[in-house]
């Protein structure tokens, strides 16, 4: 695990994308092609913003990139709460990615076959050598969870699974999430921090006692892949 702390958000997002650009040029080298998953929540919007523009626009080999997102809220594509349209609108629309590659959660016709359609995409993309993505961004909420993983649902225990339908009652929203299962087959996992309010979910995840129904990214460890927290000095307010 590599904790890498931030002055604040801006540095924080040029420190992903260049984390971003790294993993995606080893990728194409190694495999030609890079397989990401996206995070929702607003924390990476400056990191997508940074991407879309100089100079990551013109190092980047968007054509060899399959993007993929870690959850989606069970919403129309246009509406506000969407993960994908939040990283369309801050980037993806803005470079020349293949189209084809772009792989968004659907929860239609129903939250469960939408996940089950997601995973069997993922199975057909994960195969052999790579079992996994080459990155993953996740966010972490102020209750601990990532993804849409949240404190005692069901989701957290699916060994079987790579994605899970959820619902979330406190937002009345039903969402998509990546499980822990396939999250940690992932070459690299990079959570995204930033601000005072996520500091007491970070110490207690990264340095609290083990209790992953209660702080669900605690079950993000990904094997043999590598884990970055990269966090801005905010959040990182209360870690030893
Ligand atoms: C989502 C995200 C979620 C997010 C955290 C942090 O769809 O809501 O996947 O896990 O990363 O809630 O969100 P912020 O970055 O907005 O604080």
């Amino acid at each position: 695990m590599i904790i890498q702390t931030y002055a604040d958000l801006e540095a924080l997002s040029r420190a992903a994308a260049e984390l971003f650009a790294r993993q995606a040029k080893d990728a194409v080298k190694a495999r030609g092609q890079f397989s990401v998953a996206l995070s929702g929540g607003q924390t990476p919007k400056r990191t997508y913003e940074i991407l879309a523009r100089s100079p990551f626009r013109e190092q980047v080999d968007w054509k060899q990139i399959h993007i993929f997102w870690g959850d989606e809220r069970c919403v129309p594509p246009h509406d506000p709460r969407s993960n994908a349209r939040l990283a369309r609108r801050a980037w993806l629309d803005q470079v020349p990615l293949d189209p084809s590659r772009i792989h968004p959660i659907s929860c239609l016709p129903s939250p469960a076959a939408g996940a089950r359609e997601y995973e069997a995409l993922l199975r057909k993309f994960c195969t052999g050598a790579s079992p996994g993505l080459d990155l993953i961004f996740l966010g972490l909420g102020e209750d601990g969870h990532t993804a849409s993983l949240f404190p005692d649902n069901g989701a957290l225990e699916e060994r079987e699974h790579w994605t899970a339908a959820v619902y979330v009652p406190a937002q009345g929203l039903h969402r998509v999430t990546l499980t822990p299962t396939f999250i940690n087959q992932a070459r690299v996992v990079a959570f995204l921090v930033a601000g005072a309010a996520k500091s007491q979910a970070l110490r207690e995840v990264l340095q609290g006692s083990r209790d992953s129904q209660r702080l669900p990214a605690q079950l993000i460890d990904p094997e043999p892949g590598e884990l970055y927290w990269l966090v801005d000095r905010e959040a990182a307010e209360g870690l030893r």
